[in-house]
């Protein structure tokens, strides 16, 4: 997706922030945008205050002078704007893959509305082309590992289950916990899924949002569309 497309993604979302409200702030290289956006504007004298969803977005919203709060101080969000690795048309998503999976989820869920900003070619008829990201405890990796792959099987779902990496050590989440990537291809009944991976003790969140977009802001060569649930 070129930086043009996602900066018009979040100029779209951005309609949908009234003064005074308090935000939820999502995670990745669109919301970036869109937390560019949004300091611009509180330099011109808009007031919002937002819960970041990972550190990395809380020092863009500090460099660019976006005021922060946590959900301890302000529990009740009206508004969170993330991006999305997929969606479909009941905007069910797939996110995680900037790691973050946990605190959008945790924040999405404290808002009253969630807007997703993406290119088009993210929207798709079945999610699970982009593998789905499973966060879990390094404690009892091997058998949480083991009883993801059960869960799958026993939901007719297969493909490799994998710990994601970087420099060679296993990645570490804002929360200290690891991910696993999932590449099922195909995940027809997400529900299912999520109620499957949940009953996993290791499991502490998967990447599949299920009821949580209000909005999917999508930008294309075209323009803008949105669709909404
Ligand atoms: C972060 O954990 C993810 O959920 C991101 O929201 C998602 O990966 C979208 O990122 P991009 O906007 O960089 O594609």
């Amino acid at each position: 997706m070129s930086r043009e497309l996602k900066i018009k993604a979040a100029q779209a979302a951005f309609e949908f922030v009234k003064d005074g409200m308090k935000l939820g702030i999502g995670t990745g290289s669109t919301a970036d945008e869109f937390i560019r956006i949004l300091g611009k504007q509180v330099g011109k004298g808009l007031t919002v205050t937002g819960v970041p969803t990972s550190e990395r977005s809380a020092a863009l919203c500090r460099e660019v002078g976006v005021p922060l709060t946590t959900l301890d101080e302000t529990p009740e969000l009206d508004l969170t704007v993330d991006g999305a690795d997929e969606a479909d048309r009941d905007l069910t998503l797939i996110k995680g893959g900037g790691g973050a999976l946990l605190r959008e989820k945790i924040v999405a869920a404290a808002s009253a509305d969630m807007v997703v900003i993406a290119d088009d070619s993210k929207l798709v008829d079945v999610l699970g082309a982009f593998p789905l990201p499973v966060e879990v405890t390094p404690f009892g990796l091997g058998a949480t590992h083991r009883a993801i792959e059960k869960a799958a099987e026993s939901l007719g779902l297969s493909g490799p289950v994998e710990l994601r990496k970087g420099d060679g050590k296993p990645y570490l989440t804002d929360g200290g916990h690891f991910i696993v990537d999932a590449s099922f291809g195909r995940i027809p009944d997400a529900k299912a899924l999520s109620s499957a991976l949940l009953e996993i003790p290791g499991v502490v969140q998967h990447g599949l949002f299920i009821g949580l977009a209000s909005t999917l802001v999508l930008a294309g060569e075209g323009g803008i569309t949105l669709l909404r649930r």
